[in-house]
């Protein structure tokens, strides 16, 4: 059985365990993932209701992370990272976490989730390119990754580029 629950004092370790083994890194290094969740809590750009983990049997064993981005002056989200434990890909849990964080999004009125990723595997979850929409990347080399997924909020008018929190730029 799997949970999705906020993350709560005592998971950052497990945490970033997770985005370590899900991602790419040297030996003994933090994965850049795990190292941008640090700079954005350390910011204050995560948003604490928005920070989920799956756990299965006690353990944690995927993350998604929402934090504070604008598109041109719009406040709204960026996702990432969402990585899950590569012993549990494919049951279901990044789609489980995936779809719990963009309901806590609407539920706190975001009006949109944006993100960099495959839109073979994000589209499934009403993700769309984000370019058509007039929304832009700060790297016009993102174009192709860059989606957007519209919430209760949005006005359909929002149109500009999208800037993730500081953070990311060390990325
Ligand atoms: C991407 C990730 C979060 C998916 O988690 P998961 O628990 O394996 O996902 P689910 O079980 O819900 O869904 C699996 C489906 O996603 C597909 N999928 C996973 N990554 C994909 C990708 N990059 N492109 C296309 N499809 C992808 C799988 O093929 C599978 O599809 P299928 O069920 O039709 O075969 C996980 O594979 C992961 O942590 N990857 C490494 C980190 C990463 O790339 N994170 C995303 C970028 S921030």
């Amino acid at each position: 059985m799997v949970l999705i629950r906020r993350e709560v004092p005592g998971d950052q370790r497990a945490i970033a365990a997770v985005h370590d083994a899900a991602f790419p890194c040297a030996e003994g290094t933090p994965a850049a993932e795990t190292v941008l969740v640090d700079a954005l809590r350390t910011a204050g750009d995560t948003i604490a209701a928005l920070s989920l983990v799956a756990e299965r049997d006690g353990q944690i064993v995927g993350h998604v992370l929402a934090s504070r981005a604008h598109l041109d002056t719009l406040p709204c989200v960026g996702l990432a990272p969402l990585g899950v434990l590569p012993s549990h890909q494919r049951r279901g849990v990044g789609s489980a976490l995936m779809h719990a964080v963009l309901a806590a999004a609407d539920a706190l009125d975001v009006p949109a989730a944006v993100l960099l990723g495959d839109p073979a595997y994000y589209r499934r979850f009403g993700f769309q390119p984000a370019g058509p929409r007039g929304v832009l990347p700060q790297d016009p080399g993102w174009a192709e990754h860059l989606q957007i997924r519209t919430l209760n909020r949005w006005d359909g008018r929002a149109r500009g580029v999208f800037r993730y929190a500081p953070a990311f730029a060390a990325l």
